[in-house]
Order: structure tokens, then C-alpha cells, then sequence
């Protein structure tokens, strides 16, 4: 076989799920999606000698504190959802719909990281006069901010090797560079369309090795697709350190960082912004915000005293039922989950003699929030049947509790918390489920007047007296 140069193997990669197949199909067999699977050329694999060792070592060992110093950025919202700040060495993921404001935080973020140490941002989708524009308008023309536009990672990179140890040490992240977005940066090695698996896994792996190598923080912008995912796709999630979601209502000036997965810290932490002219501005009290437009006496809304991460957040819930004229009667859920609907249905039919079957029922979180708790049980219960039964909720108490198909109203975690957040907000009564281990008196450190709740009946009856 001497003489013959070997072409380069080409293969049907799934977009979606990276299965790969020599020939083309219609459907990929790893994922079942349809028309997901494009031509890609395979990337040689590195020869392997057979006789290379790695060294394992012990369990005990001492521990350099290098990698996990952090670029505290000062834009609270945000280092809370990074785990407090940004660590040397790791790639950050910053998902979300185009045009929902990922560009604009993060050159808020490196404007001002750029007054510590020497950031970097690197724009594949807008030329370097519009990234100026845009900083202009945020009011970042005097940082020390460095920008360049460009989709070839082989044009960056090199130059990113070179950045010399700052002022802080080697203990200290010595740089931030931002990638304005991964479908955009193609690498030269690969012969693959800019934004195909191929590319970004190769353009990530020379990202991850850049980021642990010389202890920089990579932040990556990565577009979500029409279904929800990362475009090109879940691979990418696995080979970052931390995945940020950044999410919100297109109509509504609200935006949630949120945290899908840490490395180095808690997930399901939030962070709430304002779009405003001049970029995102940080919401410290978000429940404030989100019970600001509130109208007080109307059958079918209740305060759901929730938890997002370790943050407490007072939520409105609305509900209403109307008959309905459908054989199958409409049950329509913004923000929180439909079959968990369903459920709290089900349990106030069989424990209070109610019924929806003629019923079509809808039930929205308001602020654009999704809530993924099922403590929220209580409080849309509540909100059902203040609608049915058309007489408002106290406007000062909130409610919160896991309902059992039993009927039972189980406890939560983070009682105080919740209910420390209501008092602050000028509530005076909660719903809150009965714990025998505090009594019927429930949480003696607080000022609110509790009303423990056993089960779901007794919801009811409040409305009766
Ligand atoms: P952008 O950051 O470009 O979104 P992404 O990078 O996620 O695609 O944000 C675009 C939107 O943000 C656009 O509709 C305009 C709006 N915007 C403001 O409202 N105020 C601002 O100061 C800026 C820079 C953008
Ligand atoms: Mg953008």
C-alpha cells in the first residue's frame, strides 16, 4: 500500500447527538430526530505508540489553591450565579435565544473585569466599530477593554498563549477572553461549516486547553435553537465547566441568568437584570419587582413564597376557570408545570368534591419566571379555588407547601427563609404546612401570622368561614 495517501474519511455527523454513519439516513438512530445529520470530514486520529504510562497518584497530596481563585466581576447578579465569581482556568457557557442580551452582559462583565486584568473579547458576528458602538452606549469607552473581530480561532489563539503572568500572580486568573458565539469561531484544522458539531467540539477543545493551560476564564456565548438546545448541541455542556442559561419574555424588559450546571458551585442559582437603554442593570430585590404591579382584590391570584437556588423569591400566581365547551377542556400553564396541574386538579377533585371535567383551567406565573418547585403546590391550589369560590385572597399573606395525592400538606425545606422574605416585604399571614415537630404554632421566630395547613381540605374551609 506504499505510495498511497490515505483521503480523508468523510461522515454523516448528528447535529444533534454527534452519532456518526458512513452514509447518509434520513432519521439518526441515537436521538430519533429527523434531518439532523450532516457531511463532515473526520479528523485523523493521533497515532498511538502503545507504550505510553501515566504516573496514578495518591489521594493525599497538597493542594495548590491556583485554579480556584476567582475574577470577582462586581455585578452581584452575576458572580452569585457564577458561585462568586469567575475561576482561573474554567470555560463558562452563556446560553440563550439571539437577541435576548447575552452580547450586551457580557461586554458589561469584561468592561468591567478590564480595570483588573487584561480581558479579550473576541467578536465573530459583529465588526470591531460595532462592538465600540455598543460599548459607547453602555458607558465602557474608557476601560481598558480589548476587542477584535474575527471567526478563525487560529487568527486568536496564539496570541492568547502569549499573555503574560499580571500583576496579581500566578494565584490570580491572569486573563478573561469572551467568545462572541462558538457557531460563529471556525478552526482551520477541521474542514466542517462554522457552527457543525465538528467545529465546535475542536474550537472547545483549544478553548478548554488555553483556559487550564495559562489559567485564563473563558466565557463563550453559545446560540440556542428553535427546540431548546445549545446549537451543536449537548457535547458542548459536557465539555464546559459551567453552563449559564440566560433566559426571558422577549416582550418583558426581565432576564434570568441562570446557573444549569457548576463545576465549581451550586446550580439552580439566578440572577435577575433589568434591559434598560443603557445595558442590563442588576435587580437585587427581585420580589419587590415582581409584585410591583399587583392589583389587590381579585378572586384567583395568590403569593407563592418560593425559592430559587438559595434565593427567596415571592411569586404571583394566577388561575382561572372557566366552563368550557371542548370535549377535552383546556388546561394552559405559563411558568410552572402542566402535569404537575394536572395533579393538584386531581387531588382538589377527590379530596374536596370538586370537579373540572366541564372546566377548562389556566394557571400563569407572573414576571416571566418559570418555577420548578413543587412547594408551589399550595399556593396554586389556593389560587383555584379563590377563583372557584370568587373571593380574594387576604392581600397579605403567602402561601407555600407540597401537596401528597393523599390529600396531606407536607413541609418544605427553607421555611424561614421564605417566610423572612414575606415579613420583609410587608406580609403579615402565611399558609404554611404543619409540622408536628414545631407544633400548631409552626415557626415561633417570625412575626406573620401562620395558618398550618394539614391537608388540602382545610384550604377549603378557609374559604367557607
Ligand atoms: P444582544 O446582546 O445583541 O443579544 P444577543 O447577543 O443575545 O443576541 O441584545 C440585543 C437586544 O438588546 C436588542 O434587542 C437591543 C437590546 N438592547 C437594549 O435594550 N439596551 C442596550 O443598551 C443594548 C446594548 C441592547
Ligand atoms: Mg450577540
Amino acid at each position: 500500500m506504499k505510495g498511497i495517501v490515505a483521503k480523508p474519511q468523510s461522515v454523516y455527523v448528528c447535529q444533534s447527538c454527534g452519532v456518526s454513519y458512513p452514509k447518509w439516513r434520513g432519521q439518526c438512530e441515537g436521538c430519533s430526530q429527523w434531518n439532523t445529520l450532516s457531511l463532515e470530514h473526520a479528523v485523523p486520529k493521533a497515532k498511538s505508540s502503545g507504550n505510553e504510562t501515566i504516573a496514578f497518584q495518591g489521594i493525599q497530596g497538597v493542594e495548590e489553591e491556583v485554579s480556584f481563585a476567582r475574577i470577582v466581576t462586581g455585578k452581584g447578579e452575576f458572580d452569585r450565579v457564577c458561585g462568586g465569581g469567575l475561576v482561573g482556568g474554567s470555560v463558562t457557557l452563556v446560553a440563550g435565544d439571539p437577541g435576548i442580551g447575552k452580547s450586551t452582559l457580557l461586554l458589561q462583565v469584561a468592561g468591567i473585569v478590564a480595570r483588573q486584568i487584561p480581558t479579550f473579547y473576541i467578536s465573530g458576528e459583529e465588526s470591531v466599530s460595532q462592538v465600540r458602538l455598543r460599548a459607547q452606549r453602555l458607558g465602557l469607552e474608557n476601560t481598558p477593554l480589548q476587542i477584535a473581530s474575527t471567526t478563525v480561532l487560529e487568527d486568536f489563539l496564539p496570541t492568547l498563549e502569549k499573555v503574560p503572568l499580571g500583576p496579581l500572580g500566578d494565584a490570580h486568573p491572569r486573563a478573561l477572553v469572551i467568545l462572541d458565539s462558538i457557531q460563529t469561531v471556525i478552526s482551520r484544522e477541521v474542514q466542517a461549516p462554522a457552527g457543525s458539531l465538528s467545529q465546535i467540539r475542536e474550537c472547545l477543545h483549544h478553548l478548554l486547553g488555553l483556559a487550564k493551560s495559562r489559567n485564563i476564564s473563558v466565557l463563550i456565548v453559545g446560540h440556542i435553537t428553535k427546540d431548546g438546545m445549545i446549537a451543536g448541541p449537548k457535547t458542548l455542556e459536557h465539555m464546559v465547566d459551567t453552563v449559564l442559561y440566560f433566559e426571558g419574555e422577549r416582550t418583558s424588559p426581565y432576564r434570568l441568568l441562570r446557573t444549569r450546571k457548576n463545576r465549581f458551585g451550586a446550580t439552580d442559582e439566578i440572577g435577575v437584570f433589568d434591559m434598560t437603554d443603557k445595558g442590563l442593570q442588576e435587580v437585587s430585590n427581585p420580589s419587590a419587582l415582581f409584585l410591583s404591579h399587583r392589583n389587590h382584590d381579585i378572586p384567583g391570584a395568590c403569593i407563592y413564597a418560593g425559592l430559587e437556588g438559595s434565593r427567596p423569591m415571592l411569586l404571583e400566581i394566577q388561575a382561572l376557570s372557566t366552563v368550557s365547551f371542548l370535549t377535552n377542556p383546556r388546561r394552559s400553564v405559563v411558568g410552572w408545570d402542566g402535569n404537575r396541574l394536572s395533579m393538584v386538579l386531581a387531588i382538589l377533585e377527590a379530596r374536596c368534591g370538586l370537579s373540572f371535567a366541564n372546566k377548562d383551567v389556566f394557571l400563569s406565573v407572573l414576571g416571566g419566571l418559570r418555577i420548578t418547585e413543587p412547594a408551589a403546590d399550595v399556593a396554586v391550589a389556593l389560587a383555584i379555588l379563590s377563583c372557584l369560590k370568587k373571593r380574594p385572597l387576604p392581600h397579605d399573606a403567602v402561601a407555600f407547601g407540597e401537596m401528597g395525592l393523599t390529600g396531606e400538606i407536607r413541609p418544605v425545606p427553607y421555611t424561614e427563609l421564605r417566610l423572612k422574605e414575606a415579613e420583609k416585604l410587608g406580609f403579615t399571614k402565611a399558609f404554611i404546612p404543619y409540622n408536628k415537630h414545631r407544633g400548631q404554632k409552626g415557626d415561633a421566630g417570625t412575626a406573620l401570622s401562620l395558618y398550618p395547613i394539614k391537608e388540602v381540605k382545610d384550604l377549603e374551609l378557609w374559604f367557607k368561614n
